[in-house]
């Protein structure tokens, strides 16, 4: 059994987004679901974490159906996500971005403890400003403090909503390669990309287009399958 099943699931915003999308990833792996603007990307991984109801389908985590379940609920059964825009709280510093996101674990301090120490050990910048005010922090680090605070829900599946935008190419490699040491310590991991740069991260490839997957394969699948010329605008460089 996969770790998510989706099955046609459907889901709008009064006319239909996704039109009956079907995929599953496997317990342990790192998923990147590419498309262009307004593919559906967004609607997809939100939906997964339950800030959007599907009208239709099924979403199976770990066996059960949890389409529809509210996003708090979702957060203690371990699904995270990292929202698109990064979305810190400006005026908060790291630390205090950190202890929101362990919210679900409040009462349980040393394993607080011990996530945070987990999240500056795959970020050190964030330990070096610790203190300091999430709004002044570069955008970079804004998005790894966003990564951080998903992780410290301790999610099995972490779902990313572009990692890499705006970002340098060199941070972006720093993101992928933190995001593949996540995943080696056992997180399961979907991550809404435009970059294909996240490829040799990447177990799994799924692409969409106007609200369907075009495109679902792994390993020599995706190396075979010419992704960027076929699927995602072009050849050139
Ligand atoms: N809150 C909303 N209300 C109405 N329509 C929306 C809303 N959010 C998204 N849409 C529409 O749904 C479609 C898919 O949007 P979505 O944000 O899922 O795409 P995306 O693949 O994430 O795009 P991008 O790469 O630009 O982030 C688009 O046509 C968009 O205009
Ligand atoms: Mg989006």
């Amino acid at each position: 059994m996969a770790l998510l099943e989706i099955e046609e699931l459907r889901v709008g915003y009064g006319f239909p987004v996704l039109m009956g999308i079907s995929f599953e990833v496997e317990e342990g792996e790192t998923a990147v679901l590419f498309g262009l603007n307004g593919a559906g990307k967004t609607t997809t991984v939100s939906t997964i974490a339950g800030m959007l109801k599907p009208d239709g389908g099924a979403i199976r985590f770990d066996g059960s159906d949890i389409a529809g379940r509210p996003p708090t609920q979702l957060v203690r059964d371990g699904v995270a996500l990292v929202p698109e825009g990064r979305r810190v709280f400006p005026a908060l510093s790291v630390s205090n971005n950190l202890r929101l996101g362990s919210w679900t674990r409040r009462r349980e301090q040393a394993e607080v403890d011990q996530r945070r120490q987990l999240v500056f050990d795959y970020f050190p910048r964030l330990a070096e400003r610790a203190d300091q005010a999430a709004g002044t922090l570069s955008g970079g680090e804004q998005q790894m403090l966003a990564i951080g605070r998903a992780l410290m829900s301790k999610p099995r599946l972490l779902l990313i909503d572009e990692a890499s935008l705006g970002l340098s190419p060199a941070l972006a490699k720093t993101v992928f390669q933190v995001v593949k040491r996540i995943n080696d310590d056992g997180v399961t991991v979907i991550i809404v990309e435009q970059n294909v740069g996240v490829l040799p991260y990447a177990d799994r490839a799924l692409i969409m287009e106007k609200g369907t997957l075009v495109f679902s394969g792994v390993g020599d699948e995706i190396r075979n399958a010419n992704l960027r010329e076929t699927y995602l605008g072009g050849g050139s460089e």
